[in-house]
């Protein structure tokens, strides 16, 4: 039996994972190139070792994808699985209590970089086909598309899908890269955010200047730059740019009652998070704010003199990154151009302000009336004994609009990590009972897609 296997191996699984972890696989990070490369042939190798039929590199500009297939018959449904192999930077590596490229368990969670997103979640489907296969349980035919760019934006996999459409031929893609409520509250994501990523570049004068010679006469960027961040969002946390909402899609009361109805508890919230408050759009839930309501934010903010000790300077330049999570039907190329044209707009006379894009993204959102849903759901019910709760997640996996636009393809948002796992953040983590129940609910919908398949 699949779930015998999957029990009987449970410490293989674990160490083969932390193999991969062991790979510092950074994509956005040019030192990391070579260990890039090494974590594409470790799934390659297990592909082959799990029993594909082919696993191939593909090169691409930048990082290669790894393609990998075991066709049983012709006439079973085909699942694609998407996963990416690649990892956030670890940094700042000061704050992690173990360094991320050298796993260890702790508390029955595996700690380091990629853990959750996505190594953990992504080898889950390595290795539910490893046990499918070697129980003689394969169901469905099963492709794995599993990319190392996913963190950088995808350039080069929208490449690959537009060049191989007839190889990537299927009825489903599966994808392990979103959280679920929590443990004992089993959820699909079915809505995923955009994005539109913005560098800004403020000058003052010419060269940076001592700060009491001319301080108080001469415009300070980093004061300006705060100025005109702080007027792109209201007090009731509107956003101002002109025309930012004009796309934005409003769900019915009906649509949003369901979306409350969800288990979240804001105390807890807030507790996990050591604040005291929480702060949003006026009038939308927590959950509205992150599911349903675009936002900007500032990632990163610089300029002047930031090293030890002071020193007087009016500097010449401030720069920022700013991010907009985007939702239906908002499109991250119109958004870019609305925040170039109106930062530009509001740009005193005292600067010159440059806007650079960098890369963005569709929003996303699933069907939960198809026959995929409802196997990932019957696979969910068989294996945690509850109904899972269709949820929209805050984040962003652009290539899912472009595997709909592109392959015509539904994604099943599966994933089964917390957003207490620390994702992009030190001590990221992934609880090995979230990676073990994943590997056996996948197992599941492979088995229930193809039941469901065979009786419509
Ligand atoms: N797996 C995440 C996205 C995610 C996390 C979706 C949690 C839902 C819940 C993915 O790897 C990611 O981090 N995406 C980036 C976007 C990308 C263009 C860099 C993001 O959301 O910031
Ligand atoms: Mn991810
Ligand atoms: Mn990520």
């Amino acid at each position: 039996m699949t779930k015998e296997y999957i029990d009987n191996n449970r410490q293989k699984f674990i160490d083969e994972l932390i193999d991969l972890l062991k790979i510092p696989s950074v994509s956005a990070d040019s030192k990391f190139k070579g260990n890039v490369r090494q974590a594409a042939e470790y799934v390659q190798q297990s592909l082959l070792t799990a029993g594909a039929d082919r696993a191939e590199i593909c090169e691409t500009e930048g990082h290669p994808i790894v393609y990998g297939e075991k066709i049983v018959d012709p006439q079973l449904p085909t699942i694609l699985v998407y996963g990416h192999y690649d990892v956030q930077p670890a940094d700042p590596y000061e704050l992690w209590d173990s360094p991320p490229f050298e796993p260890v368990i702790k508390d029955e969670k595996i700690y380091a970089r990629g853990a959750c997103d996505d190594k953990g979640q992504m080898f889950m489907h390595i290795k539910a086909f490893e046990a499918m296969k070697a129980t003689d349980a394969l169901a469905c035919n099963v492709k794995f598309m599993i990319e190392g760019e996913e963190e950088v934006g995808s350039d080069n996999l929208e490449v690959f899908i537009r060049e191989n459409k007839e190889k990537l031929a299927a009825d489903i893609i599966l994808i392990s890269d979103t959280a679920i409520i929590a443990n004992d509250t089993p959820s699909i994501t079915v809505g995923l955010r955009g994005l539109s990523y913005m560098e800004v570049e403020v000058t003052g004068p010419n060269r940076d200047l001592h700060s009491g010679v001319y301080g108080g006469a001469v415009a300070n960027p980093i004061n300006i730059l705060c100025e005109m961040i702080t007027s792109l969002m209201n007090k009731d946390g509107h956003i101002t740019i002109p025309g930012f909402y004009d796309k934005v899609a409003e769900l019915s009361g009906p649509e949003r009652e369901a979306m409350n109805a969800a288990p979240f508890n804001l105390d807890e919230y807030k507790q996990e998070l050591d604040i005291k408050e929480v702060k949003g759009e006026k009038g939308y839930t927590t959950l509205e704010r992150v599911g349903i309501r675009p936002t900007l934010d500032v990632n990163g903010i610089w300029g002047g003199y930031t090293g030890e000790g002071a020193k007087t300077v009016l500097p010449s330049k401030a720069y920022a990154k700013i991010s907009m999570r985007l939702v239906p039907n908002q499109d991250s190329g119109e958004i870019t151009e609305l925040f170039t044209q109106h930062f530009q707009s509001i740009a005193p006379d005292y600067v010159k302000v440059k806007a650079t894009p960098h890369h963005g993204g569709e929003p996303a959102v699933t069907p939960t009336d198809s026959v995929a849903y409802a196997a990932a759901s019957a696979a969910f019910e068989e294996s945690w004994g509850k109904t899972p709760i269709p949820t929209r997640d805050g984040g962003s996996i652009p290539i899912v609009s472009l595997f709909k636009e592109v392959l015509g393809l539904d994604s099943v948002l599966m994933g089964f990590g917390l957003d207490s796992d620390a994702i992009h953040s030190p001590n990221e983590h992934y609880g090995l009972f979230n990676y073990m129940k994943g590997i056996e609910t996948i197992a599941m919908f492979h088995k229930h897609f193809a039941k469901l398949n065979s009786s419509t």
